[in-house]
């Protein structure tokens, strides 16, 4: 069995508080939230879903990291010591076969962004002047499914080659420098993107509430966008949670994260809707449309070649800290209940989610490109991005709730929350433990019934 000492730990609070970032900002502040806010109708989509982060999102991270830090395990570990012989390890367990389903479709658009970043230095993505030259490219790049097996294959290849290293030599050092220039390149771009032609309407259209578009699929939409977002629901912050010190303090290292994540995703809404609107692209465009929206601004742009290349060199560090994190959730599994050494967890790992990775990168290129440039809706990556980054991190985010409120109890993960630090106000103490104990089960319940009750399923 792995002792703290083989495990490994985080040098300190900013190595935590930048690689627990760098796994929540990803593809799905950038990819991701466009495009479900797109499906979803816009402002509204925007207003419920920063409602969940605060209700739902602050309260369950805050839990998953004071379980991790007290337990020093993986999920499964991690629920064991918890509730001894009982059924709960099985939580754990989910959450480990979802990081593996999500690693497998997450790879397969970071791929893209790895094709897009030889395009744009390649010169091929200066063609992109508007949204109909842009979404041709797009089309027959995804529609090459080799490309897309062989990027999603090299993705997955450098997360194993960052997280064999382990914690602070690996997956640490990567986030430090990164983490900061991506936010600078994309404040640049909300910039030039909101003063555009027609700039801001996209604005308005990210900001204002349509409640007409109300529905259960915006809402277990934006419920799911909230907890990919954050990276929960499946045990990766109980796992970076573990590699951590008692001496820190949970609440401040929560906040800062949460708030990081849901700034950088308003300011990739900042970019792609007034690109959007400046464009007259297909607002409706899915899992393309950053792909089809970005490339026509960056041709608008002084120094475009530059700022393109930057920018998805930036996207594609932001997605391996991401598809980092997912991998360390199965390594961590293998090294601690299975005594794996944590080198041939990583091999393991690597090879299995490649074979999960071709269906999605088959599925979408080669069956939306048969259907004549429309986009097929049940294709395997969405399927997959429903069903693992949707539903199982909502059932989850509620088992974790449920256990830590209810089984564990509140007074035990408060303690945890605190470590060795001072304790925290008692009006906070009071907050979190009404919503840990109610609010965040209760909702989660609901939209999951919900969702059964009316079969909206997708
Ligand atoms: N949060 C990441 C993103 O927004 C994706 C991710 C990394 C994730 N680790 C996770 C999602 C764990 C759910 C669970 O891109």
């Amino acid at each position: 069995m792995a002792t703290p000492q083989t495990r490994g730990n985080w040098s300190g609070r900013a190595g935590f508080i930048l690689a627990a970032a760098g796994s929540a900002i990803g593809l799905g502040n950038i990819w991701r939230f466009p495009y479900s806010t797109a499906e979803g109708g816009g402002g509204l989509f925007v207003l419920i879903y920063v409602v969940f982060v605060l209700l739902i999102g602050l309260p369950v991270l805050l839990t998953e990291l004071a379980v991790g830090r007290e337990t020093g395990r993986n999920p499964v570990g991690a629920f064991k010591k918890l509730v001894p012989h009982s059924w709960w390890p099985a939580v754990g367990g989910l959450g480990v076969l979802t990081g593996f389903g999500i690693l497998a479709f997450y790879s397969v658009i970071a791929g893209w962004t790895v094709g897009y970043l030889g395009m744009a230095v390649s010169g091929k993505l200066g063609a992109a002047v508007d949204g109909e030259s842009s979404a041709a490219i797009f089309g027959s790049f995804v529609a090459n499914p080799l490309w897309a097996i062989a990027l999603s294959g090299l993705f997955l290849l450098l997360t194993v080659l960052v997280v064999r290293r382990g914690i602070s030599g690996g997956i640490e050092r990567l986030s430090m420098v990164l983490m900061p220039v991506l936010f600078f390149l994309l404040m640049a771009l909300a910039l030039r993107s909101v003063t555009l032609r027609g700039g801001l309407d996209g604005v308005a259209y990210l900001f204002t509430p349509d409640f007409s578009e109300l529905s259960y699929r915006v809402i277990i939409g934006a419920l799911g966008q909230a907890l990919f977002s954050l990276s929960l629901g499946m045990g990766a912050m109980i796992t970076y949670g573990s590699y951590m010190s008692k001496t820190e303090n949970l609440w401040k290292a929560g906040g800062y994260v949460a708030m990081a994540d849901t700034g950088i995703a308003i300011l990739a809404g900042l970019i792609i809707f007034p690109a959007l609107f400046f464009a007259q692209a297909d607002v409706t465009a899915g899992p393309g449309l950053v792909f089809v929206v970005l490339p026509t601004i960056f041709n608008q742009m002084p120094l475009g070649l530059i700022v393109a290349i930057s920018f998805f060199a930036l996207l594609t560090i932001a997605a391996l800290t991401s598809t980092v994190s997912l991998m360390e959730v199965c390594t961590a599994y293998f090294v601690d209940e299975r005594g794996w050494p944590r080198k041939n967890a990583t091999a393991v790992i690597g090879a299995g989610c490649f074979l999960l990775a071709v269906p999605s990168a088959l599925a979408f290129g080669a069956v939306s490109g048969l259907s004549e440039g429309g986009w097929f809706t049940w294709d395997f990556l969405t399927l997959n991005n429903n069903i693992w980054g949707n539903y199982s991190l909502s059932i989850g985010a509620f088992l974790i709730c449920v256990c830590a409120a209810w089984k564990w109890g509140v007074p035990r993960l408060l303690e945890a929350l605190e470590g060795v630090a001072p304790r925290y106000p008692i009006p906070m103490r009071g907050v979190l433990t009404f919503m840990i104990k109610f609010i965040c089960p209760l909702a989660v319940l609901l939209v999951l019934i919900f969702i059964v009750v009316t079969g909206e399923y997708f």
